[in-house]
């Protein structure tokens, strides 16, 4: 498929997609959208590619938001009807099992914030800034940041960043545990495509299973969680992977990763 808002790039066995609208500040737009689910699924379904990396063109954004001249003069019954945003975290959350990283070059706003922290984890420029501003417009998070975001850095931070549309900069969003590492701005897609290399060469379906597992924490109780991540675990002993990676380490050599 050839893209036109977004670029796909295959570095061995990472996909590093990048929203390319640096004009509009990568702003999210339906077009974005449609080319994000394409490139995800096509990750998703190819064996050779083992982990994706998401950033934004340019220095100055990863995304501003989604697309405001987009949904300026959108009447409510088409947000309702098409129920809007909804496609984000159905593609890219819910139908992407495979690792994927967030490389936040800039802004993340609104939804650019949101779209970020749908990935399995964000590695920060610092020059990166994050916020919820949809107060400013008359409206609130519709991809997630609430609940995300209050689930990153719980109550206090989040009211404060959506109630006062204020931005977070990059050392208090690693303090406050948004983002897991930051690193400047000239090494950020090294830094990035280098943490996804490592997970892509993990065995495929124990990287699955870890992020599944960490995701259940935050949809389950403490004892149901424990069950899921015991039986999953038990559930990984009986894999080749398992097998091999147990015999290579008692060998001192790297394991041969089969995927089963
Ligand atoms: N949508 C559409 N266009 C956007 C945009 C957005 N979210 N953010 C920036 N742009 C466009 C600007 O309109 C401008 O285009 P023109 O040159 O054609 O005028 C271009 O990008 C550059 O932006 P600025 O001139 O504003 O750049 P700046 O450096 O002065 O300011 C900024 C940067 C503070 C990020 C400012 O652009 C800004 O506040 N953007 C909007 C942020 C925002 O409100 N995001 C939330 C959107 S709503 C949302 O995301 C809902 C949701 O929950 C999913």
């Amino acid at each position: 498929m050839t893209y036109e808002s977004i670029l796909v790039e295959q570095h061995d066995a990472v996909t590093l997609i990048t929203i390319n609208r640096p004009q509009a500040l990568n702003a999210l737009n339906s077009q974005v959208l449609a080319e994000l689910i394409a490139a995800f699924a096509a990750f998703e379904a190819d064996p050779s590619q083992g982990c994706a990396v998401l950033t934004g063109a340019g220095d100055k954004a990863f995304a501003a938001g989604a697309d405001i001249k987009e949904m300026a003069d959108k009447p409510a019954s088409d947000f309702f009807n098409e129920d809007f945003f909804a496609g984000w975290t159905s593609h890219l959350v819910k139908s992407t099992r495979k690792p994927w990283i967030a490389a936040v070059n800039g802004f993340a706003l609104g939804g650019g914030c949101e779209l970020a922290m749908m990935a399995d984890f964000i590695i920060a420029a610092d020059t990166a800034r994050f916020g919820q501003p949809e107060i400013k417009l008359g409206v609130a998070p519709g991809m997630g940041g609430s609940q995300r975001l209050t689930r990153a850095v719980g109550k206090a931070k989040a009211m404060d960043m959506c109630l006062t549309g204020r931005m977070m900069d990059a050392a208090e969003a690693e303090r406050s545990g948004l983002v897991s590492r930051i690193v400047p701005l000239a090494g950020l897609i090294d830094e990035a495509l280098k943490a996804a290399q490592t997970i892509a060469a993990m065995p495929p379906m124990a990287a699955k299973v870890n992020k599944e597992m960490v995701n259940v924490a935050f949809e389950t109780t403490l004892d149901q969680g424990l069950l899921f991540e015991r039986r999953a675990f038990q559930i990984l002993t009986a894999t080749e992977d398992k097998a091999e990676g147990m015999k290579a380490f008692v060998e001192k050599r790297p394991g041969v990763w089969q995927g089963k």
